[in-house]
């Protein structure tokens, strides 16, 4: 078996929302598995509307929220033995990109600061000269430099250039994984591939594995390795990105490809979904029943469970669009 980077297993957390009288409890990762393998670097998009668990999924490996129940591992390091994982080594292996890059440096700092803090405070340079050339030939990466960056606040930069800054801020470190919430959702359009394509570069060049968490599929479409669809907090198909796209096995993952927007556009309006609907997340059939066009009553009395259709690809549900190879 190929050894893994990233092993997220059977892992699960639940909210509690509202006061006393009004409790209610939302399951926003229902017993997600998923995995990326060590040695060859990948990038895996997360997709799915608006509330489906996506950034709840990405805290977790970011180990900002501590799972209910199953086990996350990177390199073997279980997250939940909190002496055996040394914390400077893991703000090394993963590092996260924000999705609005105006919030991601203050009014009151140089954005330099945080490229020099990260290389001087981290132990990756001993030295400011030794951090000017790293951070210099990091930003020359990202197509800016150190000259153009030096000195200068947040406002003397587009959300395009400070998102690059950001990418290569998380650089510095030589990550061995880069979280990116929604990286270019707060970005003008005509600048979202550019950025998203840098990706592709750096994945090669600096051998990092990308999870990249997004709305805009036609983005996802051009860069992703793998792509898993999450449906109210479960993870209900995965796959190699161009077949999972081009022929989806989960009627859901059908609707939002139906759905794909133009680069840039989110899917709100192109797509008749309900609102949110608290209850679905608590339903112990398949969530996607009540609206799934395809749904018998198995459907709406049992979960389905993962079926496995060959070539890397994962489905759950009892009538998938596609066959098992
Ligand atoms: N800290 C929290 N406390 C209570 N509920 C939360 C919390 N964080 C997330 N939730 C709930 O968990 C569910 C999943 O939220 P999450 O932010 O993970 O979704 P998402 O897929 O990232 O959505 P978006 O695309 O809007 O960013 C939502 O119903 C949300 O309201
Ligand atoms: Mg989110």
């Amino acid at each position: 078996m190929a050894e893994k980077l990233l092993e997220i297993n059977h892992v699960s957390k639940e909210f509690r929302i509202g006061g006393m009288l009004s409790r209610k409890k939302i399951l926003a990762t229902d017993d997600v598995s998923l995995s990326i393998d060590a040695g060859k670097p990948v990038i895996l998009s997360i997709v799915g509307e608006s509330g489906c668990g996506k950034s709840t999924l990405c805290k977790m490996v970011l180990r900002l929220y501590t799972a209910d129940k199953g086990k996350i591992t990177l390199l073997g390091h279980d997250y939940a033995d909190k002496k055996g994982y040394d914390p400077r080594q893991f703000k090394l292996d993963v590092q996260p990109i924000f999705q609005n890059p105006f919030e991601t440096f203050s009014m009151r700092k140089t954005v330099d600061t945080y490229l020099y803090n990260t290389a001087l405070r981290l132990g990756i340079c001993k030295t400011r000269a030794e951090a000017d050339k790293l951070i210099d030939e990091t930003l020359h990466n990202v197509g800016m430099s150190l000259q153009v960056v030096a000195g200068k606040y947040m406002t003397q930069f587009s959300g395009g250039e400070l998102q690059r800054i950001s990418i290569a801020r998380a650089l510095l470190t030589r990550p061995k994984l880069i979280i990116a919430d929604e990286p270019v959702a707060a970005i003008d359009a005509s600048m979202k591939m550019n950025i998203v394509n840098l990706f592709k570069d750096l994945k090669e060049q600096y051998q990092v594995s990308f999870i990249y968490i997004t709305h805009d599929l036609s983005t996802a479409y051009y860069v992703s390795d793998y792509i898993a669809t999450l449906y109210r907090g479960g993870l209900i198909e995965y796959g190699p990105a161009k077949e999972l796209m081009d022929e989806p096995a989960h009627p859901y993952t059908e609707l939002l490809m139906n759905a794909v927007p133009r680069v840039g556009d989110k899917w709100k309006e192109g797509m008749a979904m309900p609102d949110m609907e608290n209850k679905e997340f608590a339903l112990t059939c398949c969530k996607f029943a009540p609206r799934c066009p395809y749904a018998t009553d198995q459907c709406r009395q049992t979960r389905p469970g993962e079926v496995d259709l060959g070539n890397e690809r994962m489905v759950r549900c009892f009538h998938p669009l596609v066959h098992r190879a």
